[in-house]
């Protein structure tokens, strides 16, 4: 029995691979494409685990992904590799496209090979586990119900456009060519090992640092905030016992604006590494992202009720747990600032300029 992992390198498939090889007895291979997001040190204890192997290799290289699934002979795929953040898909939506879309298909009709020619039961036991967004179905008002898996898909960025178009793809190829497909959409995570382009990680290392938290627009956007532990708790548990060509919706249900969840860090900073004046002091507001979803919010009654999952961690225990791991790793966070980080927050933040 092997699971593979793909995008293992990265915030999310990093936490599923440390859980897994923390938590059971199965082989795990894991393949990354180490783009800029990826990184072999967020592998952590995994690293040195005789049942982790690592390949460093693209989803949209065919030829590759065939030769892993011969070798490997893995019993279950759990996808997460992908472009991820909605600022880099404005700037530059190809290799949003390339990775989210083609790279999902080359997967899908490599694994579909694989499927086709198992004998029983391995067959029947195979799994195709997509791991998607809560993006992809738009945005919503303050008094819009939450997102539920029938929610008619709606995106409006290149990245969640790409990830919509991904999940498309996925539900065809159950729908058409019966591959036992497994799918997530899931809210906002946070936590360790997350990379400082996204709202949390990026806050607490400019706090740390003395330099502007750059709040987009009025800061009034809210996000619904998962601890990314609690999010591979749910992905293994819809891959044990989610039926076959269902979608399942994941969240953290901590519905919080923009502007309360970077007070609540300050203050949290204030705390565990105080700076003799208010980190809030540092909030800045900039030119807002262009098409910014307002809203999301997730009902995740159906995982909730069909498996019994619900997150274990709630938003300020688990902000906490995250703030005092960036003061703890400082190594880690070198490791990522690398020159790409720099020329990113040029590109991103330079041009952006201050409303406050
Ligand atoms: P991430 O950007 O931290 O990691 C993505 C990983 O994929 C990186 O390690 C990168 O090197 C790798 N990768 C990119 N292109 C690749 C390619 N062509 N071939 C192989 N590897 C490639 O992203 P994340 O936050 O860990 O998200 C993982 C998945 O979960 C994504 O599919 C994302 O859409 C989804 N998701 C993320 C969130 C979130 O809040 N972060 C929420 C819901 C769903
Ligand atoms: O909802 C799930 C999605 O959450 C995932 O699919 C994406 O991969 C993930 O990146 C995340 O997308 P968001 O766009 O919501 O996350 P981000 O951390 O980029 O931004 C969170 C909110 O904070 C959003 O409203 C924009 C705002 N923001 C972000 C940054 C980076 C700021 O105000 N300032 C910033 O500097």
């Amino acid at each position: 029995m092997t699971l593979l992992v793909t995008g293992s390198a990265g915030f999310i498939g990093s936490c599923v691979v440390r859980q897994l090889i923390a938590e059971t007895d199965e082989p795990v291979v894991s393949i990354d494409a180490l783009t800029y997001a990826g990184n072999p040190l967020s592998f952590g204890p995994a690293a040195d685990s005789p049942l982790h192997r690592f390949e460093h290799a693209d989803i949209r290289d065919e030829p590759r992904m065939r030769a892993i699934f011969e070798q490997y002979q893995p019993r279950a795929i759990l996808h997460l590799a992908a472009e991820s953040h909605v600022d880099r898909s404005i700037h530059g939506p190809a290799e949003f496209v390339s990775t989210n879309v083609i790279g999902t298909m080359t997967l899908l009709q490599v694994a579909l090979d694989y499927w086709r020619a198992l004998p029983e039961p391995r067959k029947s036991a195979f799994r195709f586990q997509h791991i998607s967004t809560d993006e992809v179905f738009g945005s919503l008002s303050a008094t819009d119900p939450a997102f539920e898996e029938t929610t008619a898909y709606q995106p409006n960025s290149p990245y969640s456009a790409s990830k919509a178009g991904s999940d498309h793809l996925v539900r065809a190829w159950h729908h058409t060519y019966g591959l036992p497909t497994l799918m997530t959409n899931c809210s906002n995570n946070y936590g360790p090992y997350h990379f400082p382009e996204k709202l949390i990680p990026l806050m607490i290392l400019n706090a740390l640092e003395g330099k502007p938290l750059p709040v987009y627009g009025d800061g009034q956007n809210v996000r619904d905030w998962l601890y990314v532990e609690d999010h591979a708790r749910a992905l293994r548990l819809v891959l044990e016992r989610g039926r076959p060509g269902e979608t399942y919706n994941v969240g953290g249900a901590a519905e919080r604006k923009n502007l309360d969840v970077v007070h609540v860090l300050c203050a949290t900073l204030d705390e565990l590494h105080p700076a003799g004046a208010p980190h809030a002091r540092l909030i800045q507001f900039v030119t807002d992202r262009p098409g910014h979803d307002r809203r999301y919010a997730i009902n995740f009654s159906k995982l909730e009720s069909e498996l019994g999952w619900r997150p274990q961690e709630s938003f300020e225990t688990g902000l906490r747990k995250t703030v005092q791991w960036y003061l703890d790793n400082p190594g880690w966070v070198a490791s990522v600032r690398s020159g790409d980080y720099r020329h990113w927050l040029d590109k991103n933040y330079a041009q952006r300029a201050s409303t406050s």
